[in-house]
């Protein structure tokens, strides 16, 4: 039997078919599916097409399943506190609407808060007069675990950190903000959108009660994927914004009751083909394993790092204690659209991270649009002399 291993990168390369035609930094966007995800996404489509989507959805209701205790496997959680939906942003939402917060509650998080879930902050605390506190950093640039400890009050009803901000190389501490939270009895919420796939998540190592993640970034699942943990203790707590056929029973004419898992976060129409790639995604991840991953892409972006700082007229922009594999950078006289389209054109993919998809941590540090490189254990060293020789390029 096969397995994926780091051992064979360009085995790894090999089953991954857009390693042929681009140099794909966008990992962080949505990186490339490897040819077994693909093709169970294909063979489901293949199946729905072939005897109807209900019918297919009940012949592969157990790799369906499978899904479930993959990502239970992956955060070290019970299936059933498991939610899958489309994207990780409704699945914060499912998660974070369900609280009931009230005037002067308070919701402490990052300044490298996700723009998302900073909407949905100003949206409640407009609504209920609940107060939205964002953590100060330390000197590198993370959330200090000292300023939340000092931040915490009774009216604390939220923690909600973003684990790795979209616009850079920083990972927040989650086991110290964990620690902090459980001292204290706070619901932690973790997005971890951008480090699923990259970096081992334990729920309880962590100590968060709320994860939320999508499938397309560093697990190299299909797009329309995400999920939510829930910790079994808190679902009971939890009133979700939205209700449906599958998140609770219609158990008389005037009455229902809620689902007990996480399901109750979910809705009962989903991206069948998606899910169950989702699942074969997370398992290929394993099978390779989430340390050596970490280890490679570590190694990978700070070779980036390195070599990008030799280079004059570029300037490297991650914070942070821990940094992983997103990596951050300007080159002077280039807007950072035009530095995304220069390579472009030469099949590199990068991305450009907008002021206000951080929009505090961007004003604290006066940065304009800046180039996102996001490198996954499937890129090689020589594709990052490319894609520093095309902009050393551009700035000589
Ligand atoms: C930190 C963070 N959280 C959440 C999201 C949203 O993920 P999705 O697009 O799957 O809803 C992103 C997407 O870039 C992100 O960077």
């Amino acid at each position: 039997m096969y397995f994926p291993s780091l051992d064979n990168v360009q085995a790894l390369r090999d089953e991954t078919p857009g390693c042929r035609n681009v140099i794909h930094f966008n990992n962080a966007g949505a990186a490339l599916m490897p040819q077994p995800v693909i093709d169970v996404v294909k063979q489901h489509i293949d199946l729905e097409a072939a005897i109807g989507g209900y019918e297919a959805a009940a012949k592969s209701a157990d790799q369906y399943q499978n899904t479930y205790a993959s990502i239970a496997r992956l955060i070290n959680c019970k299936s059933e506190e498991v939610g899958l939906v489309v994207n990780a942003t409704r699945a914060w939402d499912m998660a974070f609407y369900s609280f009931n917060f009230e005037r002067g509650d308070k919701i402490l998080t990052a300044m490298s808060e996700y723009v998302s879930n900073y909407l949905a902050f100003l949206q409640v605390a407009r609504r209920t007069g609940a107060e939205v506190i964002p953590v100060p950093n330390d000197d590198s640039g993370q959330l200090s675990p000292d300023e939340l400890e000092r931040l915490i009050d009774d009216r604390v009803k939220l923690i909600a950190v973003t684990h790795v901000p979209t616009n850079g190389g920083l990972v927040n501490p989650a086991s110290e903000i964990g620690a902090v939270a459980r001292n204290h009895n706070i619901p932690f919420l973790l997005d971890a959108c951008q480090s699923a796939g990259q970096i081992p998540l334990d729920v309880e190592d962590i100590g968060c009660d709320i994860l939320t993640a999508t499938g397309r970034k560093y697990l190299r699942g299909p797009r329309g994927t995400g999920f939510l943990y829930v910790r079994q203790k808190l679902i009971p707590q939890l009133e979700p914004p939205f209700i449906d056929l599958r998140s609770a029973d219609w158990t008389s004419s005037g009455s229902y009751s809620w689902a007990t898992t996480a399901r109750r976060f979910e809705t009962w129409e989903n991206n069948v083909a998606g899910m169950i790639g989702l699942g074969v995604a997370v398992d290929y991840a394993m099978a390779i394993g989430l340390d050596r991953i970490e280890d490679r892409v570590v190694v990978l972006a700070n070779e980036l790092r390195t070599r990008l700082t030799e280079i004059d007229g570029i300037t490297v922009h991650d914070l942070g204690k821990k940094k992983c594999g997103i990596v951050s950078l300007t080159v002077d006289g280039f807007s950072s659209d035009d530095v995304k389209e220069h390579l472009a054109a030469r099949r590199i993919n990068v991305t450009v991270s907008a002021p206000d998809s951080t929009l505090l941590d961007a004003s604290n540090r006066n940065l304009p649009p800046i180039v996102r490189a996001s490198v996954h254990y499937y890129n090689t060293v020589e594709e990052i002399e490319t894609l520093c020789s095309c902009l050393a390029d551009l700035v000589n």
